[in-house]
Parts: C-alpha cells; sequence; structure tokens
C-alpha cells in the first residue's frame, strides 16, 4: 500500500537547517513536511557543537523559539586564545561594538525548534526509511519515504536537502553540474562532556607542542572539552585519566587550575573542510551540512546552516507568495558568499591552533609568527573578533 501526502516543501533532515527551515516557512505561511531517518530521542540527544553567533541567537529569539535559548544559554562577549600558557582575551564587546556569542548545545536548539513544530501543528515523521527524492529536475518533484511499515510518496513543489553531509539529496545533483572542494586534516577531536563545574567563564582555544585543547561549557554542572588527537585514533586508548592528564597540561596557565571530573561522554571525529557548488539543482535546495562542512574551530557548522536557511526561507517566501523567482535562482550564489568567508575563517583557526604533524618546519615558523601577531595586533585580533560573532547576513 502507498500513502499520498502533499506539501508545498519537502524538508530532508531535522537537524538544525531542516527545523529552521521549516518553522521560517511556517511563520510566512508555507507548508512543509520534514523526514527524518533517525528517532526524536537520537537527535534530541546527539552532542554536536554549541556556539551561536549573534545573528543565529537574534534570529531564534526574533522567530519566538529562543526562550529556553535566553534562560539557559550563556552570553559570553569574549574568548581566550592560549599559546605556549600565555592567554590572550578576544574582546568581542569593544572589538565588535557590543556583539555576542551565546553558549547553547546544539541538542537544545532541536529540542526547542522540534518542540515548536509540533505545538504548531507541524508534521516531523521521525524514523523514516528509504528516504529519497524523485524528479527534482521537473516541476513537480516528489519524495518517497517508508513509515510506520508503509510506502509513502510526498508530493510537493520543492525539496530541501538539510540531510547533513552523508545525506542522499546531494546525490540528486548530476555529477557533471557538481563541483566539490575539499580539505582533510590530518588530526582529529577527542570532544568530551564532563559531569564538572566549567573551570572557566568563556571559552579558552590552547595551542600547546602537544596539541590543540579547548575547553567549552555547557551548564554550571557541565563542561565541554575537546584535544587534538590523531583522526583515526582508536578511543579506547584514551582513558578519562590519560585525557585529563592531557587536558592538564595543553590548558595549564600560571594561576589557573582546571578542575577535574567524571567524564559522561566522548567521541572523535575527523576534521574536514568541504563545499559542493551549486548548492541547487531544479527545485532541489541544499542547506547546512548536506552541502558544506568545516572544521569545528571556528565554532561556524550551525550557524552556516542557519543562515543558508535565512536566505533560503527569503526567497522561498518571494516564490510562493509573489511569483518571484529571482531570489531562488541566486540562492546557491547567495549563500556560497558567506559559506567561502566562513571557509577561510574556520580553515585560519585551525591552522592557527593545531600542531602540524607534517612538522613542516617553514608552516611551523608562519604559524608561530602568526600567534604572536594574534597576540599583539589589534588588527588581527578585530578580525577574528568580527569573524567569530559573526558577519551580517548580506
Ligand atoms: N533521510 C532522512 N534524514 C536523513 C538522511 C536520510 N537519508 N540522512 C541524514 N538525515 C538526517 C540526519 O539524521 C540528521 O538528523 O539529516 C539531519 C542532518 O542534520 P545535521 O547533521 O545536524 O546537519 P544540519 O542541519 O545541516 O546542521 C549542521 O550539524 O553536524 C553539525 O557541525 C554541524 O553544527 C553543524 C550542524
Ligand atoms: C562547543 O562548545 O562544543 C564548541 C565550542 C567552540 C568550538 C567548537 C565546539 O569551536
Amino acid at each position: 500500500m502507498t500513502a499520498n501526502m502533499e506539501t508545498q516543501v519537502g524538508i530532508v533532515g531535522a537537524g538544525p537547517a531542516g527545523l529552521v527551515l521549516s518553522h521560517l516557512l511556517h511563520k510566512e505561511g508555507i507548508d512543509s513536511v520534514v523526514l527524518e531517518q533517525r528517532s526524536r530521542s537520537y537527535v534530541e540527544t546527539r552532542v554536536r557543537a554549541g556556539v551561536l553567533e549573534q545573528g543565529s541567537s537574534d534570529l531564534l529569539r526574533e522567530t519566538g523559539v529562543g526562550a529556553r535559548m535566553l534562560a539557559e544559554g550563556a552570553v559570553h562577549e569574549g574568548v581566550n586564545l592560549q599559546f605556549d600558557g600565555e592567554r590572550h582575551r578576544i574582546d568581542f564587546a569593544t572589538l565588535t561594538g557590543g556583539r555576542r556569542i551565546t553558549v547553547y548545545g546544539q541538542q537544545e536548539v532541536v529540542k526547542d525548534l522540534i518542540s515548536a513544530r509540533l505545538d504548531a501543528g507541524g508534521t516531523v515523521l521521525f524514523e523514516a526509511t528509504d528516504v529519497t527524492p524523485n524528479g527534482v529536475d521537473g516541476e513537480n518533484p516528489s519524495i518517497t519515504f517508508r513509515h510506520d511499515g508503509t510506502d509513502h510518496v510526498l508530493g510537493c513543489q520543492v525539496v530541501a536537502g538539510c540531510d547533513g553531509f552523508h545525506g542522499v539529496c546531494r546525490g540528486a545533483i548530476p555529477t557533471d553540474v557538481l563541483t566539490e572542494f575539499e580539505r582533510e586534516y590530518p588530526f582529529g577531536w577527542l570532544g568530551m562532556l564532563a559531569s564538572v563545574a566549567p573551570s572557566t567563564d568563556e571559552l579558552i582555544y590552547a595551542f600547546h607542542p602537544r596539541g590543540f585543547a579547548l575547553h567549552s561549557l555547557r551548564s554550571p554542572e557541565l563542561s565541554r572539552l575537546y584535544i587534538q588527537v590523531d583522526p583515526h585514533e582508536d578511543i579506547a586508548n584514551w582513558p578519562d585519566e590519560r585525557i585529563w592528564e592531557e587536558l592538564q597540561i595543553r590548558l595549564a596557565s600560571p594561576g589557573w587550575t582546571l578542575h577535574e571530573g567524571p567524564i559522561v561522554e566522548k567521541a572523535i571525529t575527523a576534521m574536514r573542510s568541504y563545499v559542493c557548488e551549486p548548492m541547487q539543482f531544479g527545485r532541489l535546495y541544499l542547506a547546512g551540512d548536506a552541502a558544506h562542512i568545516v572544521p569545528p574551530t571556528g565554532a561556524k557548522g550551525m550557524n552556516l546552516a542557519i543562515a543558508d536557511v535565512t536566505i533560503l526561507a527569503r526567497a522561498l517566501a518571494d516564490w510562493f507568495h509573489r511569483g518571484e523567482g529571482s531570489g531562488l535562482d541566486r540562492y546557491s550564489e547567495h549563500c556560497l558568499k558567506r559559506v567561502w568567508r566562513v571557509q577561510d575563517f574556520s580553515n585560519t583557526m585551525t591552522e592557527l591552533m593545531h600542531v602540524l604533524p607534517e612538522r613542516d618546519p617553514f608552516a611551523s615558523r608562519v604559524q608561530r609568527a602568526r600567534q604572536r601577531y594574534v597576540a599583539t595586533s589589534a588588527a588581527m585580533q578585530h578580525t577574528i573578533a568580527e569573524n567569530y560573532v559573526g558577519l551580517p547576513l548580506a
């Protein structure tokens, strides 16, 4: 048996991209259906990054899904960059005319959006399998999938591929249309949640000859920490004692103490940069990780996903309500300007802060020179600050 459904925008993926898009479309009076392969509890507990640019937190607040973020998120006016034990504060508030970041876990954003969509009568189908976009090069695209033991066809006017890097939608763009740009980094991050009060009020990004370390936070009782490891490293080689030992060495700074506690979650992720061009084909529009990946050092993944769908929602509103298609035609071109700016920033931060395993002596000398420049130049600190809090949406 096959069940038929209809909507205006069929959205694949219930991460930040798919959910913010569905929410913004609802605000514009445009109907959408979100199809997600995982369960609701899986997406709501998947630990990811947690930094919202000023523009991202403004958007969530202004569109009515920011209440818990405002109550539980932490507003930060700066971050610390540390080189060999010496900490340098990048003061966002002064350098960017009062712009800030909010530290609030991605899965909390996802929880807030799912409940907002469901409360508003929206359709988010979890555990949808075999999700396949069809006919995106024509006027009547559809998405086929299985849900609750039944085959479904979702007819729609537009398909939004918000299904992350390993999703299916990008594959619907013919290979002769698509150009991919990619860089793999020779290191990964071992990320962990520790049940201990954060030892810092603001993030600390530390370069140390043994490798990069990052101290972030989630709540007054929960710290989020990362260390640079080999991307192929086996997590079994990292018992909690070894992790703390390494964090103590890499984050050490005179007069400062790192408090330890039980590690409640840990995982290793490889780091890469990736962009596909164009981000659209026919009636298919890609957004977020489906179209691009940034290494996490710039804290940009979720923000870039939110920026894409903000542009897409505006363009769809112009098209559905006013028959004006120029925003949709230029969607990819519009997004890619920001995507490449953010690629540059994320790459710069990554190469500034990590120990490069090749031990290329020239590259290491240039890296040290750049670190000294960051530590001493107001111009360089200004550049980092304005990129970190996020440039305004063009
Ligand atoms: N069918 C249905 N859903 C799918 C499929 C599929 N074939 N493939 C993937 N998905 C779902 C995933 O389970 C996931 O929930 O798409 C969703 C994509 O969400 P994210 O990976 O969170 O991507 P995005 O919404 O673009 O948000 C980008 O996520 O990976 C982080 O660092 C990244 O912070 C950034 C953010
Ligand atoms: C996080 O809090 O998880 C975090 C913060 C900053 C980053 C990456 C991750 O650059």
